[in-house]
């Protein structure tokens, strides 16, 4: 049988991305030649590589690839070459946020995963975390106060006024209210909602609307948090929760809590979905949630577990190779478990042993080949 080829776009970035990305594609080339999946993957500069070599941040050889493709893997971008520049101009602002409003990537799904063998590596008390964590943060990423308009710095009689305009139509807190369920309904079953409904009108709806989408998924045991007693309750209790459902900004706050609350940010995928391809499967966008992180860039010591997880990521939710996916995922794990670390994990604990992004990526390699 002819094997389906999928078209990948893949941007690199900055920083420690060119790095991590090139063990993601490693791993990639690997499972297409032992399972039935076949890529194609097209390259393209993003953020402040994007700059120095086209002059902006999302040029249209990226943009127009991204749209020829069945799925984009994302590095990472930023970094202080590019901080001077107008807001807008940056690499952040000027390539992720347009990628994200561009093809809808309404729903992002953050994994926040503390490996029972990596509990040592949670800046909190061990017997919090003890035995790990396996908690989904659902942002909402193409609504709220990232992109409700007005948005401006103007002048009025007084001085400058700045606005940012949070505005949420029922609808978009209705479909990632259902992206949130759904995840719920393939684990634990259990949901908590974030708003900040004893202050905000945006949070009354959110609380409303997703009460009546509850009704949809008697299974799921749902309860609501205020934003800011979820930031205490995350990392006083995490192994109690399952799903978390916030609105965009909350969801940026309380997923970066969690991401270090788990250990190291080197570990942690992330996925955001927009169209839906029919088949439980959907057009997305898969990155590190880590960043770009230019002190380390180029040395050959940034961990590549988070870039190859992604990957997984983009085989389950974007092109429905879940034997591939979950050959990375346990090939990952198995590494860890057998005490390989890269830097930012590593903390000399007995059986383990320090190793550079390419040594990390030949261990997942091997794993997956062993296992295959
Ligand atoms: C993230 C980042 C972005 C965001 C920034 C870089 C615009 O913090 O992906 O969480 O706020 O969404
Ligand atoms: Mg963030």
């Amino acid at each position: 049988m002819e094997k389906q080829v999928h078209r990948v776009a893949v941007l690199p970035g900055d920083g420690i991305g060119p790095e991590v990305m090139t063990e993601a594609v490693r791993v990639l080339e690997l499972v297409s030649a032992l399972y039935e999946v076949n890529f194609e993957f097209d390259q393209k500069p993003v953020g402040g590589a994007a700059i120095d070599e086209l002059g902006c941040p999302l040029p249209d050889v990226t943009l127009r690839s991204c749209e020829n493709s069945d799925a984009i893997l994302f590095g990472s971008v930023g970094g202080p070459k590019w901080e001077n520049l107008p807001p807008d101009e940056q690499p952040e602002r000027g390539a992720l946020l347009p990628l994200r409003k561009h093809f809808g990537l309404f729903a992002n799904l953050r994994p926040s995963v503390c490996f029972p063998s990596l509990v040592h590596a949670s800046p909190i008390r061990g017997d919090l975390v003890e035995g790990g964590f396996d908690v989904l943060c659902v942002r909402e990423l193409t609504g709220g106060i990232y992109f409700g308009e007005p948005k401006e710095i103007r002048e009025v009689e007084k001085g400058r006024i700045a606005i940012d305009t949070m505005v949420y139509h029922q609808s978009e807190i209705e479909r990632i209210a259902h992206v949130a369920f759904n995840a719920a309904m393939g684990r634990g079953k259990k949901l908590t909602s974030i708003d900040k409904a004893n202050v905000l009108r945006n949070g009354i709806l959110w609380r409303e609307t997703v009460e009546a989408v509850a009704a949809d998924y008697p299974e799921v045991e749902l309860d609501h948090l205020y934003v800011d007693n979820a930031a205490m309750q995350l990392i006083r209790r995490p192994r109690e929760f399952d799903v978390v459902l916030a609105p965009n900004l909350f969801g940026d706050i309380l997923s970066d809590e969690m991401a270090m609350i788990a250990g190291s940010l080197g570990m942690l995928a992330s996925s955001s979905l927009g169209r839906d391809k029919g088949d439980g499967l959907y057009f997305g966008m898969y990155e590190p949630s880590g960043g770009s992180a230019p002190d380390i860039a180029g040395q050959g010591v940034a961990n590549p577990c988070a870039q190859i997880l992604s990957a997984a990521l983009m085989l389950r939710y974007s092109l429905g190779c879940i034997d591939a996916a979950n050959a990375i995922d346990n090939s990952v794990r198995r590494a860890i478990d057998d005490g390989i670390r890269t830097a930012d994990i590593f903390t000399g604990e007995q059986g383990t042993h320090q190793v550079g992004t390419t040594q990390m990526g030949d261990a997942i390699l091997e794993r997956i080949k062993s296992g295959a």
